[in-house]
Order: C-alpha cells, then structure tokens, then sequence
C-alpha cells in the first residue's frame, strides 16, 4: 500500500508554485464536449482525476492527450453518449459530463455516481434542472437515461448552491435554445473560471461568482486555449503547513482573494499572511492561538475542503476550537487518525471540538480521503518522530506531487509506492 513517511518537527522555510486547481479543471474537461474544435489546457494538473476524465473523453470518441506540459482535448468526433459504470466509478464527480453530453448528444447513459468517504453524494438538483430544460431523465436500475433532443433555456432556483449542479446546467445551458437563469447558484472561483473558458470558447454566459448564472444558448462554441486557475485548496494545504510546522514560506500564483476565511482564520491563529498580485507569504512562529468557532460554508464562507487541513493546525493551538462542518455528512473521518498522533478532539455530529495540546507524536495513520489524508500529512510536519500516512491514493487525487512541494519548503517528507 501506497504511503508517505514524514520525519516532524523541522521549520519550514522556501518557495512553491502552485498547480493548477483541480476542481476546476473537471468542469473544464467535460465543457470541451461543447465544441467539435482542439483545445489546449495550460497549467492542468496532473491528477488522478485528470487521468480519468481524460479516459471517459476517449471513451466517448475523443481525443486527449499531453503535449509536453499542456492537455490537448480534440473533441471533432463523438462516438457515443455511454459512460461506463466502471468509468462513473473511477471518479466521484464524472456526473459533470452529464449536461455537456445532453447539449452535444442530446442523449446520455451514465450510472448513478456513488457516494464517496465524505457521505452521499446525491445528484437531484443536478437532474431537476436538467428536467426544467426539458430532458427526459428515467433512473433503472442504478443507471440514468437521459433524453433531450432540444434543451431550451429555463429559469431554475437552485435549492441549495451546489457546486457541480451550477457547473452542470451551466454546460446544458450552453447548448439549450434560449436563456437560462440560474438561481441561488454557487459562487466559487471554480464557477468563475469555467465561465471564462465557456466565454473563450465563444459562449454568452455572465454572472458566474455571484448567485445569479445567465447563460443565452444555442452559440455555437470553438476551442481555445485556456490557463486554469490555480488551485485555492492546495494553497490552503501548504498555508497550513507552514502554520503548524512554522517558519516561512511564498506560495507564487496563490490568490488570496480565493481562500480570505482561511487566511482570516490563519491570522486569527497568530499567523502573518500577505496577499499580492504575485502570490502569498506566510511567517508563523510558535505558538499559535486557537480560533473560536469555524463554521464551513458555500463560497465565500469557511470552504469545506479547507477544514481538515485547518483543523490539523489548530491541533497544537494554545485553546479550544470548535467546528461546525455544514456542507458534508461525514467529514470528520480524520479526527479519529489525528487522536492517533495525541490529538484531543471531541465530535458530537456535525461538530468537532478540538482542545489543543503541547506535542503531538508520530503515528501510523490512514488516509480516509482526499482533503483528510493531506491533513494528516500537514499534522506530520508537526509531529515529533515519524508519521507513515498509508492509503495515500485518496491524496494522489487532488495533488500534483505533493512530496515535491513540501520539500521545496523543507519538508522532510517520502513517498513509498506500493510494493
Ligand atoms: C464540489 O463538490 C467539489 N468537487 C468538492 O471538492 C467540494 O467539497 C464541494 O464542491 C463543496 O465546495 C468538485 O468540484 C469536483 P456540492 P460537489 O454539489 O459539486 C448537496 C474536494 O475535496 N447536494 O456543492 O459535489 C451535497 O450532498 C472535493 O476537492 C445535494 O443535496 O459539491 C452536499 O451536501 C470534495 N443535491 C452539498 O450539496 C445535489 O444535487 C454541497 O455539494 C448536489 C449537491
């Protein structure tokens, strides 16, 4: 099994690029569909889930391959409307694809994407909207048929801002007939830069980072070349990671305007953080302050995905930090691996109190997920001996090269393949 060993207690102190963000770059690559020309993706990262959406493109008839340190998507020629239930599985959010196949196919066949280690992830707002733009969307089995020989614009109030349901309509909406309005719409930055693609590629949407999506459809779309955003959660990683470790680090390309309740958070805890148009630099000196409350929520609030690896670095903060996680059912699956280490935390359902204490220990841990598992190692860095992080493929999905980056920080860190 797959693990990283990560030798505690050394300072931090260096320079890291960023890659390029992850959950941007899914949306991306399933908005490609809404061309038949050649796109060519800069700064995408090279991902687990990269790999497997560039599977499901093949699949479908196209073409997508590396030139060097670009993607290169050609999607002239579609074959099928099909993605396999064993493709659906090999990423969580392959239901993306959906509204990009119904607006080139005008049909689509995919399995029900299963839940993952965060809780069930249900995919009804997702359908409802797709319905409101007149598919026809029958679930047998496990398995969804979707029909939509003209999709026409909508005005469609999400229930709650959903990430991938917003990015979702916004594709159907590309290739529906008239003009539809998202309501209640998600306003992550990942939103905003599969506008810009969208835009790119010639499409008419505006309103992407605030609550109101508008997209006039039926343009017909070309590639592009196109540069992803840098990847807001990897910069909240290696923030924490200097946090909790100390010392000091710039992270270039890092936009502090994508990740300001973390930085706030940071700086609550005793950490000097400055933003500008190059990147963000970190000092922190021991010891940090435990932060009140963090209470996860949609863009701009606490992002979810930051929590775990925040929650690492409070661990040895002087002080009690309660969280609240509001986003997702089971989200705390790290908590139980850092006691490991001698971390005090308490859970009572969607709240974890987290008392900090003076040392934490290495320990042979496993990673739980994605987020959860690079908070173990960023509580590594922290630790006095060894910490082994095993199941590390979870990381592997969202991180570029992980062992690289922390070590052009200091970090005295390994990764060992399975053998
Ligand atoms: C995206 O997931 C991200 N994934 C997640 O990042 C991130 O945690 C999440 O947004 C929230 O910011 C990608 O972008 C690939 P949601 P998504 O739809 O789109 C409920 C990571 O670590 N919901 O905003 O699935 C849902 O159950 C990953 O990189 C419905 O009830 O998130 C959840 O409780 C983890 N019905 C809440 O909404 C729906 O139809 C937020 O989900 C859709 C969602």
């Amino acid at each position: 099994m797959s693990q990283y060993l990560i030798e505690g207690g050394q300072k931090l102190r260096g320079e890291v690029t960023l890659q390029g963000a992850k959950n941007s770059v899914l949306p991306i690559l399933a908005a490609t569909l809404l061309n038949k020309g050649d796109t060519l993706l800069r700064r995408c990262p090279r991902l687990r889930d990269v790999d497997a959406s560039m599977r499901i493109l093949r699949h479908l008839g196209c073409t997508a391959e590396w030139k060097g340190e670009e993607l290169e998507i050609r999607t002239g020629e579609i074959s099928r409307a099909e993605i396999t239930d064993e493709l659906m599985r090999e990423m969580r959010s392959s239901a993306i694809f959906l509204g990009a196949m119904l607006a080139r196919c005008g049909e689509a066949k995919i399995s029900y994407p299963g839940g993952c280690e965060l809780g069930p992830r249900p995919i009804d707002l997702h359908l409802a909207g797709l319905r409101a733009m007149g598919a026809e969307i029958r679930e047998e089995g496990g398995t969804l048929y979707c029909r939509a020989p003209r999709l026409r614009g909508a005005d469609i109030v999400l229930a709650l801002p959903s990430v991938g349901a917003t990015e979702n309509l916004m594709l159907a909406a590309c290739g529906a007939e008239g003009v539809t309005k998202i309501s209640n719409a998600a306003r992550e930055p990942e939103i905003r830069d599969l506008q810009e693609f969208l835009v790119a590629c010639g499409a008419r949407v505006r309103g992407a980072g605030t609550s109101t999506v508008i997209v006039e459809g039926g343009e017909p779309l070309h590639g592009c070349t196109y540069t992803v955003m840098p990847d807001r959660i990897v910069a909240a990683t290696y923030l924490s990671a200097v946090a909790t470790a100390g010392g000091e680090a710039f992270l270039s390309g890092a936009r502090e305007e994508h990740l300001l309740a973390v930085t706030a958070a940071l700086r609550a805890a005793g950490c000097h953080i400055r933003g500008d148009e190059r990147g963000i630099s970190i000092r922190a000196e021991e010891p940090l302050r435990a932060v009140n409350m963090i209470r996860t929520a949609p863009y701009p609030g606490f992002p979810t995905d930051a929590q775990a690896l925040v929650m690492a670095v409070l661990l040895r903060a002087e002080g009690v930090t309660v969280f609240e996680e509001n986003i997702f059912e089971n989200r705390y699956r790290h908590a139980n691996e850092m006691m490991r280490m001698g971390a005090e935390i308490r859970i009572f359902g969607r709240v974890a109190v987290v008392t900090g204490v003076s040392a934490l220990h290495g320990a042979a841990v496993q990673a739980t997920d994605l987020r959860g598992g690079a908070a173990l190692c960023v509580a590594g860095l922290a630790a006095e001996g060894q910490t082994q992080v095993t199941d590390s493929h979870h990381i592997d999905r969202g991180y570029e090269d992980l062992t690289r980056d922390l070590r052009a920080l200091g970090a005295q860190i390994r990764y060992c393949p399975a053998d």
